[in-house]
């Protein structure tokens, strides 16, 4: 649940579709961490891919690029909006890229078929059943198959989240209650002893978490000030900061926007706003 409502209801309202309309926004915000993703899946030509929560197909379209003709690609998410823009991406598939398929499905318990690999870029963290999912993720996989996931560590280590969250708290007549242990968000999995267990128990035999440290940039301009009102839109509308005022009145929104911009420039040089985002790369066998 996210503040009352199910997963479902969350990625079909409001934050899907405008995760839906700023696919390319994000896909661009998280170019440095897809790179590292797919250079830890290793890919084989030919291979069977699934690609868990793959939202709006970024990565989906690149595994397809990576495996080739001979390959096979499936996107499964619940997002109907994002997977509307996936759909979209259907038959404009690089030359020699392996058929995609997006198919809206609850990777905790939909049978997908068989896969020699799955990956998945912040798709794995929102599973009301974790353990469930990731059991049925290796059932998917043949014996020899590798699941590869980013995800987030903890929310302090993440500058581009922590920066816009520090200039907004104090606007805040409310601090938002911490998440409740093991709920679906984006850093449930900070902890890599847990996760670890967690796949171990789910059925794979060999996990390895390593930290992955990559400046991201969150907002560009021709100025500096420009670049750190993107960085503050991006921050208030798509990033994990963005529920803490997603209700807010008009003024304090204002408020914020300020706030954020104004701790953002701080980041910002060269016409971008550059911070560290802190994740783990995955891989389980
Ligand atoms: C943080 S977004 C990441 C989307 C995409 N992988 C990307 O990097 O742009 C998390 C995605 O997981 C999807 N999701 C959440 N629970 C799911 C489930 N049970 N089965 C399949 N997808 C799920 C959401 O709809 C959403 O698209």
């Amino acid at each position: 649940m996210a503040g009352g409502i199910t997963q479902s209801e969350y990625w079909n309202g409001e934050v899907g579709t405008r995760w839906a309309h700023n696919q390319a926004v994000l896909d661009a915000l998280f170019v440095p961490l897809t790179e590292a993703l797919f250079d830890r899946a290793g890919l084989n030509l030919g291979a069977t891919v699934l690609d868990i929560g793959c939202g709006s197909g970024a990565t989906t379209v690149e595994a397809a690029r990576r495996v080739g003709a001979a390959g096979r690609v499936t996107g499964a998410d619940i997002s109907a909006p994002l997977l509307a823009v996936a759909q979209a991406r259907v038959g404009r598939e690089a030359p020699g890229a392996a058929p995609v398929t997006f198919v809206e499905a609850d990777v905790e318990q939909a049978d997908l078929g068989t896969f020699d690999a799955a990956l998945s870029r912040f798709g794995v963290m929102f599973f009301p059943d974790s353990l469930r999912a990731f059991a049925n993720i290796r059932r998917m996989l043949r014996p020899a198959g590798q699941l590869t996931f980013l995800c987030w560590r903890a929310l302090p280590e993440n500058l581009w989240v922590q920066v816009p969250r520090e200039a907004v708290m104090p606007l805040l007549s409310e601090v938002p209650p911490p998440p409740a242990p093991d709920t679906p968000g984006p850093f449930r999995f900070a902890d890599a002893d847990g996760l670890g267990a967690l796949l171990r128990n789910a059925g794979f035999g060999t996990v390895s978490c390593a930290a992955l440290d990559r400046d991201v940039i969150l907002g560009r301009g021709d100025t500096d000030a420009e670049a750190a009102a993107a960085a503050a839109h991006v921050a208030l509308n798509l990033g994990p900061t963005s529920h803490l005022v997603r209700e807010a009145e008009p003024d304090l929104r204002a408020r914020a926007e300020a706030a954020v911009t104004e701790a953002l420039i701080r980041h910002a040089s060269g016409g971008a706003v550059r911070l560290r985002a802190a994740c783990w790369l995955v891989q389980a066998g």
